[in-house]
């Protein structure tokens, strides 16, 4: 890549919110060279993952803050390196993590989480570390545009700190390596890390997205018997069952609550294992009724806005049932990413399934139209 706009301002497109489900205005924004500990992107592919969308539409109120550039699921090349980066360089491949990985703090050093005190995700972030400025300028006034999730990849160019970004081989296409970026990590990484599903295990998944689909792929490649999705929009199905879902069920033609079906598809006793992944807590109470008493886990990956709580008695907890969540599929990014890329690129998972249509940048308010009207799984965008 040539390096003429090393060390300086780069002008670029870039789809900037203004104010919660308004519709992203694409416009010329300037990009601050990247500062001690940073990396500076230019993207090539970005998709819009569901908290893309909770974040546009600002259910989270405490959440809010504008302008920003949203965007978390993408790959790119490095443009420009800041002081202090080593293991990065002008020209390698990458792609972005919203829960990133330092390797410094106690819980990078820690096995059992992926989990990083200064770089994991937070919402509620919106400035870099370094200095606690913004690098993104509106082009007329100068005005800052705020970061999210440690990524915002809705721009031709990004700048990430180095803890979120992570080198891929370059022989491995970049379209592909995307979905890496958030949505099948989450999900393949719970089915594997979080709830390390077993061979002849039984699985009942809530919520047929991208995210919820990678689970069914990640139980699939595990060798788990039966595979229950559960999705109220049966248009789900078809790529559900071509993913390893032995069993669908569609809560609005049952008579029954779903746990009672996923009972009696079990013999009775319930799944080894449920996920959530649709970010409602009527569905997560679902989901751990549906597991087997003794040993059944639930594991939570839909993001719940608001502040509820848990939909639990304390004492059904005493049945041996347990229930835990799974941030970005308890994958370390920066060390274990790799490796699952290239279990995708072998086949064990195969990333195309999960790319159901293709659109340029500029076309991003169809994008998010695709995905909230529950026609699209990833919609991949090219920059
Ligand atoms: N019961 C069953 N399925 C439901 C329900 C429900 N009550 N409500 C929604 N769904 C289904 C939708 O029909 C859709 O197929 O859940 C699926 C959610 O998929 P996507 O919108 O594509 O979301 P995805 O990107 O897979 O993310 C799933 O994880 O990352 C979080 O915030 C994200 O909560 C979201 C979840
Ligand atoms: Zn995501
Ligand atoms: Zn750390």
């Amino acid at each position: 890549m040539e390096s003429t706009t090393v060390g300086k301002v780069i002008t670029c497109k870039a789809a900037v919110a203004w104010g919660p489900g308004e519709p992203l205005v694409m416009e010329k924004i300037l990009v601050d060279p990247p500062q001690k500990m940073e990396v500076r992107i230019k993207v090539l592919f970005t998709s819009v993952c569901h908290s893309d969308l909770s974040a546009w539409k600002g259910e989270n109120e405490s959440q809010r803050a504008y302008p920003r550039i949203f965007g978390h699921e993408a790959s790119g090349i490095v443009e420009s390196v800041g002081e202090g980066v080593t293991g990065l360089k002008e020209g390698d491949h990458v792609i972005p993590i919203f829960n990133g990985e330092c390797g410094e703090c106690e819980y990078c050093k820690c096995e059992r989480t992926n989990m990083c005190r200064d770089y994991g995700v937070n919402p509620m972030k919106k400035v870099m570390i370094a200095d606690g400025k913004c690098r993104f300028w509106t082009k007329e006034k100068r005005e800052p545009i705020f970061h999210f999730l440690n990524t915002s990849t809705f721009s031709e160019f990004t700048v990430i700190e180095s803890a979120c970004v992570v080198k891929v081989d370059p022989d491995f296409p970049l379209n592909k390596m995307t979905m890496l970026s958030c949505g099948v990590t989450t999900g393949v990484g719970a089915a594997w890390k979080t709830a390390d599903v077993k061979a002849r295990s039984t699985v009942a998944i809530f919520g047929l997205g991208s995210v919820g689909l990678a689970v069914a792929a990640g139980a699939h490649a595990r060798g788990a018997s039966k595979i229950i999705g559960v999705d109220i929009n049966p248009a789900k199905f078809v790529k559900a069952q071509a993913l390893g879902v032995t069993d669908c069920i569609n809560p609005k033609e049952l008579e029954t609550a779903s746990h009672e079906e996923i009972k009696r598809l079990t013999g009775g006793g319930g799944v080894d294992y449920s996920f959530e992944c649709t970010g409602n807590l009527a569905v997560l109470r679902e989901a751990f009724l549906s597991t087997h008493l003794g040993w059944g886990l639930t594991v939570l990956l839909g993001v719940h806005p608001g502040p509820k709580t848990l939909p639990l008695h304390p004492m059904e907890l005493f049945n041996g049932q347990r229930i835990t969540g799974s941030v970005f599929g308890g994958f370390k990014g920066r060390t274990q990413i790799a490796g699952l890329a290239e279990e995708c690129m072998r086949g064990v998972v195969n990333l195309d399934e999960f790319i159901s249509h293709e659109l340029p940048f500029e076309k991003i308010n169809e994008a998010f139209q695709l995905l909230q009207g529950g026609e699209s799984l990833r919609c991949l965008m090219h920059l």
